[in-house]
């Protein structure tokens, strides 16, 4: 679906992208693979920036030769003013505390016309704040940065213009369930770690125990409609 966003943009190939928080690189792969972008893939994580050189290995060397990876972070990228096309960012603005220095970086390293696709998590009313206040320390996530309201200031405040603001609900999670059980495990994980704590506990000690079930926790979560996701289409004047 994230793709089909950046696909509507109509951006032409050799546009330049930058996946801020990539991760392990997955989607600066698909990025080039799909739209024969140069993109640039920006990680604070050097194991993942590591994981990420290594997959790139792996790749045909028509995508290899257009993907790179850098360290840098949300609020400091580590590019020119006005050099991007396109800015990715995907499943990460909830681990940056500073909301209102991403946006306004993100304005500077856009071109004008230049174009960000970003993609979040925001907790819903359904989200009690006692399930807040275990889960998302746990999950590295700041808790102000789950308000959508942060996002809507910060955006304003770095001068970009909201072209689209899609919410995602349960459909990634219902999805998932049907092709592969994801969300079923995930509660049956639930179930077996709340159980039986000291089992894995002892096995694999408190913060992977504890890891362990925010992250299955997550998933179920979503499907209850307590987590939600935001798709924001931004645009630099
Ligand atoms: C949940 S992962 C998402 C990775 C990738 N974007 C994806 O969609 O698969 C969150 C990523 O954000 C990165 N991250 C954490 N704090 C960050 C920051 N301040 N700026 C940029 N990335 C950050 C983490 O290192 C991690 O790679």
């Amino acid at each position: 679906m994230l793709l089909q966003v950046v696909r509507e943009l109509d951006l032409p190939p050799d546009s330049v992208a930058l996946d801020v928080g990539c991760g392990e690189g997955a989607h600066s792969f698909r990025l080039a693979t799909h739209f024969g972008f140069e993109v640039l893939g920006v990680d604070p994580v050097q194991r993942h920036l590591d994981l990420a050189r290594e997959a790139r290995r792996d790749e045909p060397e028509e995508i290899a030769s257009r993907v790179s990876f850098g360290r840098g972070s949300a609020e400091r990228l580590p590019v020119a003013d006005s050099s991007a096309d396109l800015v990715w960012c995907r499943d990460v603005l909830v681990h940056v505390a500073d909301l209102d220095a991403a946006y306004a970086e993100m304005a500077r390293v856009l071109r004008p016309g230049g174009r960000a696709v970003v993609y979040q998590f925001v907790a819903t009313p359904l989200m009690s704040d006692a399930e807040a206040a275990w889960l998302f320390p746990v999950m590295g996530v700041v808790p102000s940065s789950m308000s959508p309201e942060a996002t809507d200031s910060a955006v304003a405040g770095a001068g970009l213009v909201v072209d689209a603001d899609l919410e995602l609900g349960s459909e990634w999670g219902e999805h998932a369930e049907e092709e592969s059980g994801q969300g079923g495990r995930a509660l049956l994980r639930v179930a077996r770690l709340q159980r039986d704590p000291e089992r894995y506990r002892a096995a694999f000690g408190d913060a992977a125990y504890d890891v362990m079930l925010g992250d299955s926790l997550w998933h179920v979560h979503r499907m209850l409609g307590k987590l939600s996701g935001r798709i924001l289409v931004l645009s630099r004047p």
